[in-house]
């Protein structure tokens, strides 16, 4: 199974970014976990970063040969990308959203996804637990 995680905007910030709500781990903390649970599951991964929409359209775009699905956190994207959904929808690979923190809580711009209602499922909430029950589900569904 090979899996790509995706970061987007902003989240290469994390551990000084706002960390009352995304928390005090670094984005290569997160990383290391993925990558410990990876092993675990028997998944090969891949991960990557851009505050760039296009750059992280182009990178779903290539990953798509190589990989069985996407766990992705788009930040900000979320909220705002069509292209981002309409890249994901035409690569038909699955793919998981998670975010650090409870979206649903905070400003109401944050309680709309583009990329919700054709994920295969979505984690927030749980700081960097987001990502690995995002990573656990996504490995079920692929290897299913
Ligand atoms: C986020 C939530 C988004 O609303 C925000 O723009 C981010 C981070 C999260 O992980 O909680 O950049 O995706």
């Amino acid at each position: 199974m090979n899996v790509a995680v995706i970061h987007g905007q902003n989240l290469r910030l994390l551990g000084r970014r706002e960390p009352d709500v995304y928390g005090t781990d670094t984005l290569d903390d997160v990383n290391a976990r993925l990558l410990e649970l990876a092993a675990e599951l028997g998944v090969t991964l891949e991960t990557f970063q851009s505050n760039h929409e296009g750059e992280i359209l182009d990178f779903v775009e290539e990953a798509s040969h190589r990989v069985d699905g996407f766990l992705i956190n788009p930040g900000a994207l979320t909220h705002t990308s069509i292209g981002l959904r309409d890249a994901l929808l035409g690569v038909e690979r699955p793919f998981v959203e998670v975010h650090l923190s409870n979206t649903a809580g905070r400003e109401r711009f944050r309680r709309h996804s583009y990329l919700s209602g054709v994920a295969s499922g979505v984690v927030y909430g749980f700081g960097v637990e987001s990502y690995l029950l995002g990573l656990r589900g996504l490995a079920a569904r692929i290897g299913g």
